[in-house]
């Protein structure tokens, strides 16, 4: 039965909101001059510190989020979630993707059964294919191996293993594994996307993964025929079998589209898409590419945040405390987005990914109980790597709106590059921005200091930057396949923890299923227009004058083609 109760009623969320006056009084100036304070929110775990010192929060403020994450059970939900019960509620499924990456004899259990081992058979078999496609025992129809991977996915099918994909690619270790061997990706239905994927590639030297939790997603199973077209056009048919695998939970639809059920690597419903990279999802194109090996060391480290996330005190907690902080900035200091700036260039898709990750679980507009919230969930994720970002955004972060920012640097570069004569290398010409962009956030400068330095008059209040800008500092020791697991689970975590503490449920996605619908009524007409040369109907007017014209001016289009690929 609906429960009508929300966060927002407990004294703990109203003693919060009644904080906020304090806070307002507060200045980052003065809150990072003292040491203790400073000292107090320095975390570190297995190689990754985390800062929150420039956070607008007291010591006292940290305490009454704690207090918080007891009024929303926060500890009772992070059980429930590891211990397999259905907290999905509104799928009726568990949430499991911390199974995907926990070590071979763990027991994780969802419905009574342990899970782990149809984990790790997976993984087993992922191995299995990936080694014998990259050492040449698994060819092509004409003979020969399959060097190039296209991987067909959307959303969570794509954009995690996108993300993983980007960060090893410089990875001196994975780079070498993945000489001679090219991993592209295509979401777009665009056939834009298609020309961009197949230019410059042969049919015969490609393994097309197909990679789709539902196999039903208009997007991907549109470019999976047109890549089996692409295949058949220039191999025959029967090529198919050799050169498209599957990734899916829905293995009948796999066999149904002709992919051979061998050939298709399985998940579980309990994995969302947006939770699923370490599923075969992001382990079969990843594999393909950078070897087992590599992909091992990535699920180790997403498994030693989830074993810290699962069994830390709060106050050593790293994706507990990102989470509570998030809700803070966005609940009660009212700061609707958030930055995410790495400063490292490897982790230039990032960004991207935490957006669905944080944005399709985390913007709800009712509890997992479906009562309206009479406060906002979620906030705008957006992000590039540091410092592409210093000379684009920035300016509106330092002196138009507050935006809590996320940075992220690494101590070691993957690439180091020492020139003689330079003041220093070029990893720290890049780091020294990293250290410097969270203190002129945090301090800004004033009219008086401009004053001191002569600044003509006219121009102080150009020149002022009021400070006080939120910010934390996540420091990893090192950007290797493991830091890259380590990253990702921790800010799945955040984004869980924040989800737990507002009441809602980040692991369903209605939200994306209106514009679908929507989308199958205009293809209908587009259908019945051009075959049959229907007038629109059925749509209101702004949309019946925009699809008319579209139709009108694309009047050249075949009503019933002969298969057309790109030409590029
Ligand atoms: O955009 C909605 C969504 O359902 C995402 O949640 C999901 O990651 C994506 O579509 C792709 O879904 P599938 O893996 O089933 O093709």
């Amino acid at each position: 039965m609906a429960s009508s109760a929300l966060i927002c009623d407990t004294q703990p969320w109203k003693n919060l909101k009644a904080h906020v006056e304090d806070i307002k009084k507060t200045h980052l100036r003065d809150l990072l001059s003292d040491t203790e304070r400073c000292n107090s929110m320095m975390v570190e775990f297995d190689g990754i510190v985390l800062d929150y010192s420039r956070q607008q929060a007291t010591v006292d403020t940290v305490d009454k989020l704690y207090n918080l994450a007891e009024a929303a059970h926060l500890q009772e939900k992070i059980h429930r979630m590891f211990n397999g019960e259905r907290i999905n509620s509104t799928e009726n499924r568990s949430v499991l993707h911390v199974a995907l990456r926990a070590p071979r004899n763990a027991v994780i259990n969802s419905d009574g059964k342990n899970v782990v081992p149809d984990v790790w058979n997976v993984l087993d078999k992922i191995k299995e294919f990936s080694e014998r496609v990259r050492n040449g025992s698994w060819v092509g129809a004409t003979g020969k191996p399959l060097t190039n991977v296209i991987a067909i996915g959307i959303g969570g099918s794509f954009l995690g293993p996108l993300f993983v994909h980007t960060a090893l690619q410089t990875d001196p270790e994975a780079s070498r594994f993945a000489k001679g061997r090219q991993l592209q990706f295509l979401a777009n239905v665009d056939p834009i996307d298609v020309a961009k994927n197949i230019a410059g590639l042969s049919p015969e030297t490609t393994l097309v993964v197909v990679v789709s939790k539902t196999f039903t997603t208009a997007e991907t199973m549109l470019n999976a025929r047109t890549l089996r077209a692409w295949i058949s056009k220039e191999l025959g048919p029967s090529a198919v079998a050799k050169h498209m695998v599957a990734v899916s939970t829905n293995l009948t639809l796999v066999e149904k589209f002709g992919i051979d059920p061998n050939n298709a690597f399985a998940f579980w419903d309990w994995v969302g898409g947006r939770y699923s990279v370490c599923s075969a999802v992001g382990v079969l194109p990843l594999s393909l590419q950078y070897g087992f090996s590599i992909v091992e060391k990535f699920l180790k480290g997403a498994s030693s945040i989830d074993q810290h996330f699962s069994s830390a005190s709060f106050e050593k907690n790293i994706p507990v405390l990102l989470g509570l902080l998030s809700v803070w900035n966005v609940s009660f200091l009212g700061y609707p987005a958030r930055a995410i700036l790495p400063y490292s260039q490897a982790l230039e898709k990032f960004a991207p990914h935490i957006q669905q990750v944080s944005m399709e679980s985390n913007g709800k507009g009712v509890s997992i109980d479906g009562v309206p919230l009479p406060f906002e969930t979620g906030e705008i994720d957006f992000g590039e790597p540091g410092t592409n970002g210093q000379h684009s955004f920035y300016q509106l972060i330092h002196q138009g709106r507050v935006i809590p920012c996320d940075f992220i640097g690494v101590v070691k570069s993957q690439q180091p590059v020492y020139l003689e004569g330079e003041v220093v290398n070029n990893h720290d010409e890049l780091m020294s921005n990293f250290f410097a962009q969270p203190d002129a956030l945090a301090y800004g400068k004033t009219a008086e200091q401009l004053q001191k330095e002569n600044v003509q008059q006219h121009l102080i209040p150009h020149k002022t930057f009021s400070g006080n800008r939120p910010s934390l500092c996540i420091l990893l020791s090192s950007l290797d396949a493991y830091r890259i697991g380590q990253l990702l689970a921790i800010y799945e975590h955040r984004v869980a923890v924040q989800g737990f503490i507002w009441g809602i449920n980040s692991f369903d996605q209605w939200g994306v299923e209106l514009g679908k619908s929507l989308a199958t009524q205009v293809r209908k007409q587009l259908n019945a227009s051009r075959t049959k040369g229907e007038p629109v109907e059925g749509f209101n007017f702004s949309t019946t004058t925009m699809l008319t014209r579209y139709l009108e001016e694309s009047s050249d289009v075949p009503a019933n083609p002969q298969t057309l690929l790109p030409r590029i």
